[in-house]
């Protein structure tokens, strides 16, 4: 119906910051509060979805009817992200994902020693990218993307190296848009080469032109 466009349709959100364990004490993570996640998954739910939301820690009440994963570092989100992908209709990657991991994890909190000390990364695994190799047809994917110059060039270069539908980026360094803010400035570059660009927004209306698109693509693509 026209109140409930996305009605039967699974859609997973991720949301939230990952931590990247050190030590007992210690974590590496990054600004993320989960804000625009969770309006996703609330928006999602309104429309009359199904909403899976795949959260890393923040502050936020799951919203209504929506069923939560809680996750904690990047390797958790990778599992729980390709777990649900084969039953998704969509799946939208607002989560701010570490891209690096320590080497190793010190069972034992790491005491004070003279003089500097190194900490070994390395990379985690690309869920994105990973969802983009697995993507069938009928499925639509949104990445984000977070940067602080370049927003063009970077985004475009992920909706297609990563086998994108859509890419939402916003500049972090701009205030009113980004990290733990109410409300974001974004633009959307979509698969076949336009590019629309919102002013600023709530992150609840963000979500709502998001999705809006996103319906829009599921209901023009074949099903198989
Ligand atoms: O949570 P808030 O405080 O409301 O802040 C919102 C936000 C700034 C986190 C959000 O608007 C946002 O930009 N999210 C994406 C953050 C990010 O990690 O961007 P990125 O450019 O580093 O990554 C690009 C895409 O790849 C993202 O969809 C990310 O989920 C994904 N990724 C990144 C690393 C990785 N190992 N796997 C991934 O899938």
């Amino acid at each position: 119906t026209a109140a409930k466009p996305l009605a039967g349709r699974n859609i997973v959100v991720t949301a939230g910051p990952t931590r990247e364990k050190i030590d007992p004490v210690r974590f590496i993570s990054n600004h993320s509060t989960g804000k625009m996640g969770y309006a996703l998954a609330r928006q999602a739910a309104a429309l009359g979805a199904d909403v899976k939301l795949i959260s890393g820690p923040v502050q936020i009440p799951a919203p209504p009817g929506v069923s939560i994963i809680k996750v904690e570092s990047a390797a958790e989100m990778y599992e729980e992200a390709l777990k649900a992908f084969p039953t998704a209709d969509a799946v939208v990657k607002t989560a701010a994902v570490a891209d690096y991991t320590p080497a190793v994890y010190h069972k034992q909190k790491v005491k004070k020693q003279p003089g500097s000390q190194v900490l070994e990364l390395e990379r985690t695994k690309d869920i994105l990218m990973a969802l983009g190799n697995e993507k069938q047809q009928h499925q639509v994917l949104v990445g984000f993307a977070a940067e602080t110059e370049k927003l063009d060039e970077y985004a475009i270069g992920k909706l297609q190296r990563k086998n994108a539908d859509m890419i939402v980026a916003n500049n972090v360094t701009v205030s009113g848009a980004g990290f733990g803010t109410d409300t974001n400035i974004v633009t959307i570059y979509k698969k076949d080469g336009s590019k629309m660009e919102l002013p600023q927004m709530s992150k609840q209306q963000v979500a709502k032109v998001i999705l809006d698109e996103v319906t829009a693509m599921l209901n023009g693509n074949n099903r198989p």
